[in-house]
């Protein structure tokens, strides 16, 4: 009987650690016994930040998409530029990259706990996630386990998607990094926070140091407030939906009403390849929506990740 129960009790661990590990040194327990409080306290942490300021969501999950897109996931993106290195961050594709106060105040409470063991790749995962969470989207686990990177160069950031980009430039470049079309429509759908500037759309509108037409994809109502926001300056920003702060599908019922922030994300509607996955998370269809982005942010976060190589002690500069 007893050795039975003990039987079983092994067992069940090792179904646990299977169903936990995901075949890299990541997995879901990584600080389990390292900093058993480091995700809860980054949680805590990250909540209050998002409790006083809610923009920030959209900020912290901006900043963990652009970290893994250049170099893999490894806080690059954090990385200040030196004497004889200009970094990621100095790039002007950095323009909405906020919350690295954010970081930098997680990062300060698991040292102060569990000194060199919580990496800064690992909090800004965690805090893009725990952003979701707390903007009301879905809730999910993401492995942990990745070490910090040593090289941030500013001609890196050539490699992201700009707000230009047609459908079939996005999914190219989504493909270069391993994701589907449907991948990359529910990452888009991160744009279910925060606003654009008006300099990364003015190009659809008239009369802003283009000789452009107006964007034939945008709703005629819509480009009246487009417009509206532009004439405040290139800096004046633009929800991309109805409720900024919080995390639903309305960024799809606004693609579906012409009424997309950008070309990138109007596209997405007026191409039929990705138009049927747009119906697909729109309106009653919210849960699919939720239920691929968690599963492509999990994908995402494992990008180009770095089993090896140091923990920084400040997020700002390699060890
Ligand atoms: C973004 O880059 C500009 C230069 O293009 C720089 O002046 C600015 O400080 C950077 N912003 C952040 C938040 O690092
Ligand atoms: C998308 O843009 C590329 C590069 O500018 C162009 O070659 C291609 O024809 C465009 N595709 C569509 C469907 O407009």
């Amino acid at each position: 009987m007893r050795f039975d129960m003990k039987t079983m009790i092994v067992v069940v661990l090792m179904v646990f650690m299977l169903r936990h590990c995901n075949g890299l040194g990541l997995n879901m327990n990584y600080y389990l016994m390292s900093c058993p409080m480091a995700e809860f306290m980054i949680k805590n942490s990250v909540n209050s930040a998002l409790r006083a300021d809610p923009t920030l969501a959209a900020g912290l999950i901006r900043m963990h998409f652009h970290d893994c897109w250049i170099q893999g996931c490894d806080a690059s993106v954090l990385l200040d530029s030196t004497s004889d290195n200009t970094a990621e961050k100095d790039s002007p594709a950095n323009l909405s990259l906020r919350g690295y106060e954010v970081i930098d105040n997680a990062k300060k409470l698991v040292e102060n706990m569990c000194p060199g063991v919580v990496s800064c790749a690992d909090i800004v995962a965690m805090a893009a996630r725990d952003a979701v969470i707390f903007a009301g989207g879905p809730v999910y686990d993401i492995p942990k386990g990745r070490k910090d990177g040593t090289r941030s160069k500013i001609e890196d950031t050539r490699n992201l998607p700009s707000p230009t980009f047609n459908t079939s430039e996005l999914i190219n470049m989504f493909k270069q990094h391993g994701f589907s079309v449907q991948e990359m429509v529910a990452l888009s759908g991160g744009h279910t926070l925060g606003v654009a500037r008006c300099s990364s759309f003015k190009n659809r509108l008239k009369n802003f140091d283009s000789t452009n037409d107006v964007d034939p994809s945008i709703d005629k109502q819509f480009v009246k407030t487009l417009t509206k926001t532009c004439n405040a300056g290139d800096n004046a920003e633009q929800p991309f939906d109805s409720s900024r702060n919080m995390f639903d599908n309305d960024y799809y019922n606004a693609l579906q009403r012409q009424a997309g922030v950008l070309f990138s994300d109007q596209t997405l509607m007026t191409d039929l390849t990705t138009r049927q996955i747009v119906n697909g998370y729109a309106g009653f269809n919210q849960a699919r929506f939720f239920f691929d982005f968690q599963q492509a942010m999990v994908k995402m976060g494992l990008l180009d990740v770095k089993e090896t190589g140091e923990v920084r002690q400040n997020c700002h500069k390699i060890n």
